[in-house]
């Protein structure tokens, strides 16, 4: 069958990519402005003007969509800011081929103002532009998306000059006319206790619905497929528990290092950087049990459950459950690279990790007893980030002792990237009569596939494309409601707050291009499994 026949419109809220226009009325954005708030920052030259390009190329935005970019910078003009977009956008990889008639279309779309975020008295200037981009629309189509793509350090004045100057007022429903969105980009605190001020502030000002917490990873094609996979299927979900399942192992490896970000991450180091946020997200998604409805509060009302279920790490059970390390100069890729303490702006004795491994237990009748490893670091040997659902080997095994050291457990790989898909390991007789007849049947275990290239013929759409024109429809599934981002910082608060107050007397530490320290390795294997080596 083609996997396209097999799509379910109900959990398919938009057009996959391979479908150009959308229907008529049919989940093409809101009108609106985007107003992006450090628009000559990175995150918006890198990620999102390709996201608006590439939401124009698939006809996405409403031919009344505007962007207005904002910054200190007294010098730019709508010219000069139009020309380092279209130079962002011939430099990404997100864009495949610059199309020069789609610029002529986007490039009028584009303005800018200069502007000190973090001064009230700059926001007058704001809103006269804004007035005047609007000018044209009828008031119920003013619809406005804040995207706050600034540093951590200045989120809290600039919500209150936001919210001060009348330019975001607060709705009480999400169905009020014109709306007013706001978008607010991770590291969302460093702690739990700053995470809940940041909550409070934001909830102070604006309701939970015009709110939304980016985590990239939920943008992600296969990220969104795993609920896609556990329940829209009925294989598997008889045998998504502790029964069946003999545990779980998420991975989220990078062969980068910090390429010019030294700085944010001597502040954060690898847990915040990517635990707290993208790995207990594919945590979650594994565990959740299956939300009522594909709505944005019955899926996160399950995701909350799900971290308010893992058991609170204690100074006790750190040491035995957890493991830091820092890369040193290795290969990657066949080049030579520096290790973490020689590069730019960190520390030559810092003790900030750059690579963790995890053993959490998630407490409820489902999972009692089944581990999670979770395991993320930069400069790793490979690119790759994968859940793998190990199960159970079966109860009696009936064949000779050779068979039985040659058998390995079923296991169920989605890949999240590179090469997305799907993979389910199973054991076959390796074809041959003469050995059938003795009890030293020879087996190996072979891959069932599923690729989403050759399946859909196209690499899935890049994730802020996807939450861009999420909240742009007001669609709010794939974003940290407020409960679930405290309740993800209250699982790793304990892990942060000990290592910090506990330094290593040595660091452990692995080379660049490996998959990690030994200690990365021993925390699983005491439990008699392995990592998986992925391949990729
Ligand atoms: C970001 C982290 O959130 O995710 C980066 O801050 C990391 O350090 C990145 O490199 C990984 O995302 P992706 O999509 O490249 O896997």
């Amino acid at each position: 069958m083609n996997p396209r026949d097999a799509r379910d419109p109900v959990i398919s809220p938009r057009p996959m990519q391979h479908e150009r226009a959308p229907e008529p009325g049919r989940d093409r954005a809101d009108p609106c402005t985007m107003i992006i708030l450090g628009a000559l920052g990175d995150l918006s030259r890198r990620k999102l003007l390709p996201a608006i390009y590439q939401l124009m190329h698939e006809h996405l935005v409403d031919e009344r969509f505007t962007v207005l970019g904002v910054a200190r910078d007294g010098a730019q003009t709508d010219d000069t800011f139009r020309a380092a977009m279209a130079k962002a956008l011939k430099e990404s990889d997100e864009v495949e081929q610059f199309d020069d008639a789609l610029w002529q279309d986007l490039c009028p779309r584009l303005h800018f103002v200069s502007a000190d975020l973090t001064k009230a008295e700059d926001y007058a200037a704001i809103g006269k532009e804004l007035e005047h981009l609007e000018a044209k629309c009828p008031p119920e189509q003013r619809n406005r998306l804040f995207y706050l793509a600034v540093p951590p350090s200045v989120f809290e004045p600039i919500v209150c000059n936001l919210s001060k100057s009348g330019l975001a007022p607060r709705t009480k429903t999400q169905d009020e006319r014109p709306w007013t969105r706001i978008v607010v980009e991770k590291p969302f605190g460093r702690s739990f206790e700053t995470a809940q001020r940041l909550n409070n502030m934001l909830l102070g000002m604006f309701a939970e619905h015009q709110t939304y917490r980016i985590d990239h990873y939920l943008g992600k094609e296969t990220v969104q497929n795993v609920l896609v996979l556990r329940f829209a299927n009925s294989i598997f979900e008889p045998i998504w528990n502790r029964q069946w399942i003999q545990h779980v192992q998420i991975t989220a490896a990078e062969t980068v290092g910090m390429e010019g970000r030294g700085k944010y991450y001597e502040e954060a180091g690898v847990v915040r950087d990517m635990f707290q946020n993208h790995l207990l997200q594919l945590l979650t998604l594994v565990a959740m049990e299956p939300p009522a409805q594909m709505s944005a509060n019955s899926v996160r009302d399950e995701k909350v459950k799900v971290l308010r279920s893992i058991r609170w790490l204690t100074e006790e059970t750190i040491p035995h459950n957890a493991v830091r390390a820092q890369y040193t100069a290795g290969t990657v890729g066949g080049k030579s690279v520096a290790g973490y303490r020689q590069e730019p702006d960190v520390s030559p004795e810092s003790i900030r990790p750059t690579f963790a491994a995890l053993r959490l237990a998630v407490d409820n009748w489902r999972w009692n007893g089944v581990p999670f490893y979770l395991r993320s670091g930069k400069r790793l040997a490979k690119r790759v980030s994968e859940i793998a659902v190990q199960f159970r080997s079966p109860p009696h095994l009936m064949f000779g002792h050779e068979t039985r050291a040659a058998m390995r457990p079923n296991v169920l790989v989605m890949r999240v990237q590179p090469n997305e898909g799907v993979s389910l390991s199973f054991q076959v007789k390796v074809p041959g009569a003469a050995v059938a007849l003795t009890s030293n049947i020879e087996i190996a275990p072979v891959n069932m596939e599923f690729d989403y290239t050759q399946a859909f013929g196209e690499v899935t759409a890049p994730a802020y494309e996807t939450l861009l024109l999420d909240v742009m429809i007001g669609e709010a599934t794939l974003f940290t409601r407020s409960d679930e981002v405290e309740a993800a910082w209250r699982v790793i608060d304990p892990l942060i707050q000990y290592w910090e107050s506990h330094p290593p007397k040595r660091m452990p530490t692995y080379a660049a291009g490996s998959w990690g320290p030994r200690e990365g390795d021993e925390l699983i294997e005491e439990d008699g499994v392995e990592w998986r080596e992925p391949e990729v």
